[in-house]
């Protein structure tokens, strides 16, 4: 059982207000044409919305819990034909299929623990790319005041599912634990700077063609989130 797993049921209800990154991969989507590869598709949160626009994805998780509770919305929403489910690894997609687009949303690659993991990610999502396929994600670097408003206290995020947040600034890992009545998980979140990651992609072959600092597209500036858009580049 993966650490996601034990949350799948209660994951869509505890994030159900991170709503400000749909619009933008829907946009990416469309703009590729599709099918759209996403890595750690979770529940479906971005690729239904994506299925619903008419583009399929294949949805690639290595939480079998997270992969059936995708399955049934997607079916509740009429587009479960769009959706190809696969469970993997990301850093091992099993994706045979080459595309013009990979995504991998809110902050997934951050499970990566080490640089080495985190390449070796960047590098299987490249593989996945046509030509001059995109390979778009978010991650975070947390500011001093996130870590000080939030740091090792129970927060009530939704109603009856609490959240707390236990930032380790040597290590830089972010661990974030969840419970509900009958649902608790804890996981590490793993972060780098800008320049970290504009060094592993370059590293990746992976060409960056924006950085944003959010998803109404603002040039990143040192501020938390960082919306990176990458084209692959040819070896
Ligand atoms: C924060 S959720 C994101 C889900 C979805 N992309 C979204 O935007 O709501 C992170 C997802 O990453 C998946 N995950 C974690 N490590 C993974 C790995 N090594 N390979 C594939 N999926 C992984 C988890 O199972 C979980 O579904």
């Amino acid at each position: 059982m993966t650490l996601y797993d034990r949350i799948a049921r209660i994951y869509d209800p505890w994030s159900r207000s991170v709503r400000e990154d749909v619009g933008f991969y829907v946009d990416q989507a469309l703009a590729s044409g599709g099918p759209v590869v996403e890595l750690a598709v979770g529940t479906g949160r971005i690729a239904i919305p994506i299925a619903q626009a008419g583009i399929e994805v294949i949805g690639v998780d290595s939480s079998p819990g997270m992969l059936a509770v995708a399955r049934s919305a997607a079916e509740e929403a009429g587009v479960a034909e769009r959706l190809d489910l696969r469970v993997g690894d990301l850093r091992d997609p099993p994706v045979p299929e080459r595309v013009a687009l990979v995504i991998c949303p809110f902050r997934s690659l951050l499970h990566m623990e080490s640089e080495d993991e985190k390449l070796r990610a960047l590098r299987a999502a490249r593989e996945l790319l046509l030509g001059d396929g995109r390979f778009v994600f978010d991650v975070f670097s947390p500011s001093r005041e996130d870590i000080a408003d939030t740091n090792g206290r129970w927060l009530e995020r939704e109603p009856g599912i609490f959240e707390r947040a236990d930032w380790d600034e040597g290590s830089r890992t972010l661990t974030l634990s969840v419970r509900a009545d009958d649902a608790e998980t804890s996981f590490g979140l793993h972060w780098l700077s800008a320049p970290e990651w504009l060094r592993l992609l370059d590293e990746a072959g992976l060409a960056v063609e924006a950085l944003y600092g959010w998803f109404d597209r603002r040039p990143f500036d040192a501020d938390e989130d960082m919306i990176f858009v990458t084209r692959r580049r040819p070896r």
